[in-house]
């Protein structure tokens, strides 16, 4: 492992919104927790994913950073259609409206060794860039509509009562501190849950 890799390794997980391109040449966006190294990215689909298994036809993804809460819950819960454009060095997507992004090619895909049903996928970064959207900051209210969107996804193992009550306290946060794209992202993930209780 060469220095930039040890780094890469050590980098923070930030989540992302991932596309990727089906049989069918459709788009695909999913959320995703990523490690965001300089050279190399690696996550970690679900076996179930739509994205893991664009990956393993194709191998080459566009993974994004994103201020727009909104967009994030919905990749993670539904199937968003944003407008994008061709990504330069991979047969991808680049969504239009990011702060940056980066087209991967896959080196790895591998399944984890904890024996959950999800697979680690190493990528090296060919080419990245910088959308017009500058990224704003740290904000309380994005961040508990991204808990909350967890919750959500996780809903049918964490149950409907627990999700319930953690969502009050996140709505709490989202009352004091939102804008309107972070209350539509809340109240998005309210009306997912309320239709799955
Ligand atoms: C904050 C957050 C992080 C997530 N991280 C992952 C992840 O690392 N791997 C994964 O498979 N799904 C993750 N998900 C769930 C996916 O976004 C969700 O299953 C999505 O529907 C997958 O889309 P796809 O089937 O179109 O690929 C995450 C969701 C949220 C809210």
């Amino acid at each position: 492992m060469g220095p930039d890799a040890a780094s890469d390794a050590a980098a923070p997980l930030i989540e992302t919104v991932v596309t990727t391109t089906g049989r069918d040449g459709a788009v695909n966006c999913a959320a995703m927790g990523v490690r965001w190294g300089e050279t190399e990215l690696t996550f970690w689909p679900f076996d179930a994913t739509r994205t893991l298994r664009n990956l393993r036809r194709r191998g080459e993804a566009v993974i994004h950073l994103t201020d727009d809460v909104l967009l994030f819950v919905r990749a993670a819960l539904g199937d968003p259609r944003p407008p994008v454009r061709p990504a330069s060095a991979v047969d991808g997507s680049v969504i239009e409206e990011c702060s940056a992004w980066r087209e991967v090619v896959v080196c790895e895909i591998a399944p984890v060794s904890d024996g959950s049903p999800r697979s680690r996928v190493r990528a090296r970064v060919v080419a990245s860039g910088t959308g017009e959207t500058p990224q704003l900051g740290l904000c309380r209210a994005r961040h508990a509509a991204v808990e909350a969107s967890i919750l959500a996804s996780r809903l049918a193992w964490l149950g409907a009562e627990r999700v319930r009550r953690e969502l009050t306290g996140l709505q709490e946060l989202v009352d004091k501190t939102a804008g309107p794209r972070e209350r539509a992202a809340m109240d998005y993930v309210s009306r997912y849950v309320a239709q799955r209780t």
